[in-house]
C-alpha cells in the first residue's frame, strides 16, 4: 500500500500520511533575533546549532527517520552480550531475508563500513570508478592514496530535468576508463543507490544490470552503497516498466544481487544506527573478517549496542513495506512540485532524502568563492528556524595541491526523514522558502574563520562578508510583525 493508491474527491495531489503519531515531541520556535545569536555561535555553519534554537530538523535523515512501534519494542528484549547474542543471530536472519546474502560484518555506521572496505581493497595508486561521491566515500578512499573518477552521463547535472534515472552510470564512459587504465589498479566499482549528493536521484535496474554485465567481462566486483535503497527500490517500481508490479521485497533483492559486496548505513536504510557489510563470496567475508574487531567490535556487535541491532533487524524488514518507505518521497515531491510553482528553483525530479534547493540560481549573485549553498542554509535557518544543510563547495574537499575544488552543484538539501514532519510544517518550509527566494538579493556571501583538514564542512567555521543577515533579519521583521 502507498499514498499514492489513494485518489482525493478535490482532483488534489495530497500526499496522505498512512500512520498515525503515538510518541511526539515539542518543537522550539524562537525568535528570529535568538535565531541570528544562534547562527553567530554556530559560526555559520548548520552543524554547530542546537535543537533548542531549531524549529524543523532537516539537516539529515540520517539516525533522525521516525521509528515504528515494531523497532522500539524489539528494542526492550535485547540480548546483551559481547559474543553470540540473539539479537544479532535475528539480525543477520533480517540481512539473509531482506538483502538475500549470507554473510553480514556488522560496523558502527556507513562510513565504519568504508573505512573496512577501504582498508581491504585500496592502495596508493587505486581508481573507483562511481556513479558519484559520496563525502565519506571519498575520504576514506583518498585517505588511503586512491582515486575516485565520477562517471554519470550529463543529464544528471541539470537542476531541471524530467530525467527519471539521473543516478545513472555512464556506461560508455566506464568501458573507456576501464580500458584506459586496465583492471588491476581498479579494485571495485562503486555504485550509490538514490545518489546523495546529486539530489537523491536514482539508477534503473536497467543500467545496473548493464555495469554488472561490463563487471563480467572484465571479471570486476561491484560495491553497493545500500545507505537509500529502500528509496531507489521505490523509484524503480515508480519509473521503470518492467518492475511497476514487482513488490518492492522483490526489486531489493534484484539490486543486491547485481552487486559482490553491499555496504550500508541503517541509520538511513533501517531507520536505526549502525551498519554493515553484506557479501555471499566467502572469499569476500575472509577478507574482511579480521578488520571488524580491529576497528569496530566483536563480530556480533560491530560497536551497535544490541538495542540498536534489534531495531535494526525489525527496520529491515520494514524496508520492504510501501508504507514506510513511500511517505518520505511523496512528502519530498509535494515540497518540490509546489516551491518550483512558486518559482523556487529545484533539482528535478523530486528524489530522495529531501528537497534540494538550487544555490546556484537563488543565490546566483554570490560567487562559488563565497559558498552560495552555505549562506542559504544560513539565511534559511535565520527566518525559518529550519535546518537544511549545504551541499555545496563547502561540503568539497581540496585537492591534493589544496586548491578549493568548487562543486558541481550548489544546494541546499532540506531532508524530510521518514515519517517525521506533518503537512502543515512541509507547508511552512514552502511558505518560508518563497519568501526567501522574493528577498534573495538580500542574502550575502560567507568566508572561513576556521577550516579543519578533514570533512571541512562538519567543523568548519564562517562568518558572513557583511552586515547581510542583520538587514535580512529587519526585513522579516518588516514583513512578518511579531509572527515567530
Ligand atoms: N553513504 C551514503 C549514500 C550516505 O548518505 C551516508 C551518510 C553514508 C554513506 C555514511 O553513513 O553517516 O552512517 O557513516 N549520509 C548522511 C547524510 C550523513 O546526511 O546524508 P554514516
Amino acid at each position: 500500500m502507498s499514498n499514492s493508491q489513494v485518489k482525493f474527491y478535490s482532483g488534489e495531489t495530497i500526499p496522505l500520511e498512512l500512520h498515525k503519531t503515538r510518541i511526539v515531541q515539542k518543537l522550539n520556535l524562537v525568535p528570529i533575533e535568538r535565531r541570528l545569536e544562534a547562527l553567530y555561535e554556530a559560526g555559520f555553519n548548520t552543524f554547530g546549532l542546537n535543537t533548542t534554537d531549531i524549529f524543523l530538523d532537516m539537516l539529515t535523515d540520517s539516525g533522525t527517520n521516525a521509528m515504528s512501534d515494531n523497532q522500539l519494542a524489539a528494542m526492550m528484549r535485547a540480548d546483551d552480550a559481547y559474543a553470540g547474542s540473539q539479537s544479532f543471530t535475528r539480525l543477520h536472519q533480517a540481512v539473509k531475508d531482506v538483502l538475500n546474502t549470507q554473510y553480514f560484518l556488522p560496523a558502527h555506521q556507513g562510513r565504519a563500513a568504508e573505512n573496512i572496505l577501504a582498508c581491504a581493497y585500496i592502495r596508493k595508486g587505486s581508481l573507483v570508478p562511481m556513479n558519484y561521491h559520496f563525502t565519506t566515500a571519498l575520504a576514506h578512499i583518498t585517505e588511503k592514496g586512491g582515486q575516485i573518477v565520477e562517471l554519470l552521463y550529463p543529464e544528471a547535472y541539470k537542476i531541471k530535468s524530467s530525467h527519471p534515472f539521473k543516478g545513472n552510470m555512464n556506461l560508455e564512459a566506464l568501458e573507456a576508463y576501464i580500458q584506459k587504465h586496465g583492471k588491476e589498479r581498479i579494485p571495485f566499482i562503486r555504485m550509490e543507490a538514490s545518489t546523495n549528493l546529486i539530489g537523491g536521484q536514482p539508477f534503473s535496474i536497467e543500467n545496473f544490470r548493464a555495469v554488472r554485465a561490463i563487471a563480467n567481462k572484465h571479471d570486476m566486483r561491484i560495491v553497493l552503497d545500500a545507505s537509500l535503497l529502500g528509496e531507489n527500490a521505490f523509484l524503480v517500481k515508480q519509473r521503470e516498466e518492467e518492475f511497476k508490479d514487482t513488490p518492492l521485497a522483490d526489486i531489493i533483492k534484484v539490486m543486491t544481487g547485481l552487486a559482490d559486496i553491499v555496504y550500508f548505513s541503517a541509520r538511513k536504510l533501517s531507520s536505526s544506527r549502525g551498519g554493515g557489510i553484506c557479501t555471499n563470496s566467502e572469499t569476500i567475508y575472509k577478507e574482511l573478517e579480521a578488520l571488524v574487531p580491529l576497528y569496530e567490535g566483536f563480530l556480533t556487535y560491530g560497536g551497535i549496542s544490541i538495542r540498536e541491532i534489534e531495531a535494526m533487524a525489525v527496520g529491515l524488514y520494514e524496508t520492504q513495506d510501501e508504507t514506510v518507505i513511500s511517505q518520505s518521497p511523496s512528502f519530498i515531491a509535494y515540497l518540490v512540485n509546489e516551491a518550483e510553482k512558486q518559482g523556487v528553483s529545484m533539482v528535478t525530479p523530486p528524489g530522495v532524502l529531501g528537497a534540494h534547493v538550487n544555490a546556484m540560481e537563488v543565490c546566483s549573485h554570490i560567487p562559488q568563492t563565497q559558498y552560495p549553498a552555505g549562506a542559504l542554509a544560513s539565511a534559511f535557518f535565520l527566518i525559518s528556524g529550519i535546518r537544511g544543510m549545504e551541499r555545496g563547495s563547502i561540503s568539497n574537499q581540496r585537492d591534493e595541491y589544496g586548491n578549493e575544488t568548487y562543486a558541481d552543484m550548489e544546494l541546499l538539501r532540506l531532508a524530510v526523514p521518514r515519517r517525521v514532519f506533518t503537512l502543515s510544517q512541509i507547508m511552512y518550509t514552502i511558505d518560508r522558502l518563497v519568501w526567501l527566494k522574493d528577498n534573495r538579493e538580500l542574502i550575502g556571501g560567507l568566508k572561513f574563520v576556521y577550516e579543519p583538514p578533514v570533512l571541512r564542512f562538519f567543523m568548519g567555521r564562517l562568518a558572513p562578508v557583511s552586515d547581510w543577515p542583520e538587514k535580512l533579519m529587519a526585513k522579516f521583521r518588516e514583513d512578518f510583525g511579531d509572527s515567530l
